[in-house]
């Protein structure tokens, strides 16, 4: 984003342009910024740790665009459902460079997953009987949960620890493999997932030091090679200004350097270390451009725009923060303001009391920042208010990469019985 004489730019393109062109409200990329993130992140755990990996989360962003774009960089996906490894499918990817980290799967989840040949990461040991019931996965990864999580974007965000549904008790770990083992599984893995938008590179280390004692004592005990290391996502991203970025480096500098040392404390033969983040690489490249159409002052002043609750569920779903520019007002006086969207539900007045550009009026236009994880994948359509369009900038140029939906996206799949057509 730049701003130039207060009028923004999402990379070289006019919010006013994106606005005409598209509508609003509307989602936009910036195809650079992407590129630029998982460049980063990459160099930084390769330079530690050469035989690093990311996969991308695709939960978090799943348009195919996007995906195609870290795809491009070499990333991998992260599967969360059979649906998920399809959109990798699309993408060209399947085997070992997709991972189905599913969560309480049903037998068509487990079939589906066998089928499509990709590696297959286990929530629970109990899955283990049942996905052998109906074949054995190549590769075979369980994902610990190491008894600790940590999440800067609230309770609800925290993937690990005793009040979490995910992942193996430590206890289990080892019965997993060798039960596993036993079964003939010949190539493993291990896999976590214990934080969410941590931007304190000591996080990192710990979660490492954590699952590499409980993996290292089953590599040690059941005479087995751990081929991968995933240490999953949750490299953080500052939702606030004052708010400090995550020094990458420092944190892959820590997390080799613990890696390697219990590699060598359980005389491992060192495995692949990777991580499987979204947010890093597309939360702050992605904006949602909406637009001011009404102004109430009733109890205080309340800026009404069309980013609702079901365009950007983040704030009421979490109480997450995301800054909000005013195009063509950033100099302008600040006072304190309310700004809501436009559904039927109050915690769509999303933010309360926020400084605001005192003369914000009908058909401003507002951009609203770091939109780019967990923004259009967490979209809906209640009171019919429908999915906006999502388009990609890259310099001077914009493309369409989904289109906004329409009334027939609302009735699809829904049929009215005969009897009451009358
Ligand atoms: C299993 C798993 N992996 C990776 C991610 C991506 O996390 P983040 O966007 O924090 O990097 C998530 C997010 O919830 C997840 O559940």
């Amino acid at each position: 984003m730049q701003i130039v004489d207060q009028q923004i730019f999402l990379e070289e393109v006019p919010v006013t342009q994106i606005a005409a062109t598209y509508g609003t409200p509307t989602y936009v990329y910036e195809e650079n910024r992407i590129r630029e993130n998982f460049r980063r992140a990459l160099r930084a755990f390769r330079k530690y740790y050469p035989d690093f990996r990311f996969f991308y989360a695709i939960k978090a962003n799943n348009n195919l665009a996007i995906a195609n774009i870290l795809r491009q960089e070499g990333a991998g996906i992260d599967a969360a459902s059979v649906n998920e490894i399809l959109l990798a499918q699309k993408l060209g990817l399947g085997g070992n460079d997709v991972m189905f980290s599913g969560n309480f799967l049903s037998d068509d989840d487990i079939q589906q997953g066998l089928k499509s040949g990709v590696i297959f990461n286990l929530d629970d040991i109990s899955l283990l009987p049942r996905v052998l019931r109906y074949g054995r996965p190549d590769l075979l990864a369980f994902r610990v949960n190491p008894g600790y999580g940590q999440s800067e974007v609230g309770d609800f965000v925290c993937n690990a620890g005793p009040g979490a549904k995910f992942g193996l008790h430590p206890d289990h770990v080892l019965d997993a493999y060798r039960q596993a083992k036993e079964a003939g599984v010949t190539r493993f893995g291990a896999h976590m997932m214990p934080g969410s938008c941590v931007r304190d590179p000591e996080y990192f280390r710990f979660i490492t030091e954590l699952v590499m004692d409980i993996i290292g004592k089953a590599a040690k005990e059941l005479e087995i090679n751990f081929e991968f290391v995933d240490l999953g996502g949750g490299l953080g991203i500052p939702y606030k200004h004052e708010d400090h970025v995550l020094d990458i480096e420092k944190a892959a500098e820590l997390v080799a350097e613990v890696f390697k040392s219990k590699i060598a404390q359980y005389g491992m033969k060192p495995p692949q270390l990777m991580m499987e983040p979204a947010r890093y690489f597309v939360g702050d490249a992605g904006y949602i451009v909406g637009t001011v159409h009404a102004i109430k002052d009733s109890y205080s002043r309340i800026i009404g725009t069309d980013v609702s609750m079901n365009t950007l569920a983040r704030p009421a779903m979490y109480g997450s923060y995301h800054h909000i520019y005013v195009n063509g007002r950033e100099n302008e006086e600040r006072i304190p303001l309310g700004l809501c969207g436009q559904v039927c539900e109050n915690t769509d007045y999303w933010v309360k009391d926020r400084p605001l550009p005192k003369g914000i009026t009908l058909g401003d236009l507002i951009v609203i920042e770091n939109a780019g994880a967990y923004g259009y994948s967490m979209s809906y359509q209640y009171n019919g208010r429908l999915r906006p369009a999502e388009v990609l900038v890259n310099g001077k140029e914009h493309y369409l990469i989904r289109e906004r939906e329409n009334i027939d996206d609302l009735v699809r799949n829904v049929f009215v019985p005969e009897h009451l057509r009358k």
